[in-house]
């Protein structure tokens, strides 16, 4: 059995949902077929002939009182009997004979072998006391041999057998017939249930096709609604997945195509103003040593900013990519803390900004150094950048057994509560006029917040205008792998 449906599952079509079905409604109705036939009709077989027996029987055991009643064994000419025996002969269409204790048949109702002797085991079983037994020759008659006795009042005695064949050709004809009939039910009932077979397991599955029809229509483009096939709860969840899906992907190219053009406008803003440079220096004719020296300064200015932009793209695109290009090695993160602080340390001091590295202990953890040093710095310069003259940026280092944790606090200008939820999206800046003499590409915070969740991190921001910003990162001191 295990090894049909090992062979069954193997099957192509057996992995269609259809043919499943179709094959549970074809077994679940021949089966029920099955049962009745073997069911019904062997039992009504047996209890045909249970029935006829303990019917002849019955009467046989009267005749058989009879018999002595009327002195029979010894004279076998008794009218009444003989008429009974007739009869009953007649009705089963049987034949009857009466033996005698000497196993000579005194009386046969076909009057062939009367005064013969019959040396049968059945009979001489009888005689001994063994009690009626029933023989079934074939499926075409019984025998039934059932003893003659002679009962006194407290004694009885056997003195003959009476054996009777009884035919079942009645029996076997109405079997037949009921075969015969149960045989065309059968058929009639093979024919509806693979028709209804058939019917279902495609009417069942229709729903799951017309989702499959809908879904090829929106992936070719046909249309980009919404699909909704109600027919079943599970078509309607599918329909839901998927329009939450698209709804997820268009929301992807949306942000994919703002990405494009912000980066366009971004790239040709510095192109524009070197252009613009260029064209007046060249339109004007002999132009001072130093006005050209002013828009070369202008220019390279310019070429550095173009630079940054391609730059951070490129460490974005990088920030991007799975965890296979994570470089992680255990490094000591107060080195790395306090190297990234003594680069920055000339910035700060130009913009006049205080810097302070404060460790509360020493941590070791699996990082990629260059990834979260840009992290790092990114949030430090930003600290420095957006502060005001004479603060302070401060950096704090902190672990658990579990993750350690780098904050960045500043005394600066602070990001308006609106704008919070938008510092992360690349190009955002808060206030892009006086950004613009800061200078800054808007990509600084989301190439951080990658590279923070590559090492499975996270980074919560807390800002008060005019106040301040704490930036706070948590990262795992074990890398997750995935
Ligand atoms: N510590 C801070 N204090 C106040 N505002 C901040 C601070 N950090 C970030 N911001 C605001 O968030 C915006 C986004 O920061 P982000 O670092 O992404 O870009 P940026 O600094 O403008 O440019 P860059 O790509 O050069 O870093 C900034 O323009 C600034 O307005
Ligand atoms: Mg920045």
């Amino acid at each position: 059995m295990s090894e049909i449906w090992n062979k069954m599952k193997k099957w192509k079509g057996f992995r269609s949902l259809k043919v499943r079905i179709f094959f549970i409604i074809v077994l679940g109705g021949l089966i029920p077929c099955v049962i009745l036939h073997f069911g019904i009709l062997g039992r009504y077989m047996d209890n045909a002939l249970t029935v006829r027996t303990n019917e002849v029987q019955t009467q046989v055991r009267i005749i058989a009182d009879h018999l002595i009643t009327y002195n029979y064994l010894l004279d076998n000419k008794n009218d009444v009997v003989n008429a009974e025996l007739a009869q009953l002969s007649n009705l089963y269409d049987g034949r009857v004979l009466i033996i005698d204790s000497n196993l000579r048949i005194i009386k046969d109702t076909y009057g062939i072998s009367e005064g013969k002797t019959i040396i049968y085991e059945e009979i001489i079983n009888c005689m001994k006391g063994g009690g009626a037994t029933n023989l079934l020759r074939g499926n075409s008659y019984i025998e039934i041999a059932v003893p003659i006795e002679e009962k006194t009042k407290d004694s009885s005695r056997i003195v003959g057998v009476m054996l009777t064949s009884v035919s079942c050709d009645s029996i076997n004809t109405s079997y037949a017939y009921i075969e015969n009939r149960a045989f065309l039910i059968e058929i009639l009932a093979m024919v509806v249930v693979f028709g209804l077979a058939f019917f279902l397991s495609r009417h069942i599955l229709s729903p799951f096709e017309k989702i499959t029809e809908e879904i090829n229509e929106v992936k070719s483009g046909f249309t980009d609604e919404d699909i909704k096939v109600t027919e079943y709860i599970e078509t309607e969840r599918i329909g839901d997945a998927f329009n939450q899906m698209m709804g997820r992907m268009r929301v992807l190219d949306e942000s994919r195509q703002e990405f494009v053009s912000n980066v366009s406008h971004e790239l040709k803003t510095p192109l524009a103003s070197m252009k613009v440079l260029a064209d007046s220096l060249l339109s004007q004719e002999d132009v001072p040593a130093e006005l050209y020296r002013e828009f070369m300064t202008d220019i390279t200015t310019e070429i550095d900013r173009e630079n940054k932009i391609i730059t951070d793209l490129l460490s974005l695109v990088k920030m991007t990519r799975t965890s296979a290009d994570m470089n992680v090695e255990t490094m000591d993160i107060n080195s790395i803390l306090e190297l990234m602080l003594k680069r920055l340390g000339p910035i700060a001091a130009r913009a006049n900004v205080k810097l302070i590295f404060e460790s509360r202990r020493q941590v070791n953890a699996e990082v990629d150094e260059v990834k979260l040093t840009l992290a790092l710095s990114n949030l430090v310069e930003n600290a420095i950048k957006y502060n005001i003259d004479g603060g302070w940026v401060k950096v704090l280092l902190d672990a658990d057994h579990q993750y350690f944790s780098v904050e960045v606090s500043d005394s600066g200008i602070g990001i308006p509560q609106e704008a919070i939820e938008h510092i992360y999206e690349r190009f955002y800046r808060v206030d892009k006029s006086h950004s613009k003499e800061i200078g800054g590409t808007g990509l600084g915070l989301a190439i951080t917040r990658s590279a923070i969740l590559m090492h499975r991190g996270s980074i919560n921001v807390t800002s008060e205008e005019g106040v301040g910003t704490i930036f706070k990162v948590k990262i795992p001191i074990t890398y997750i792998a995935s």
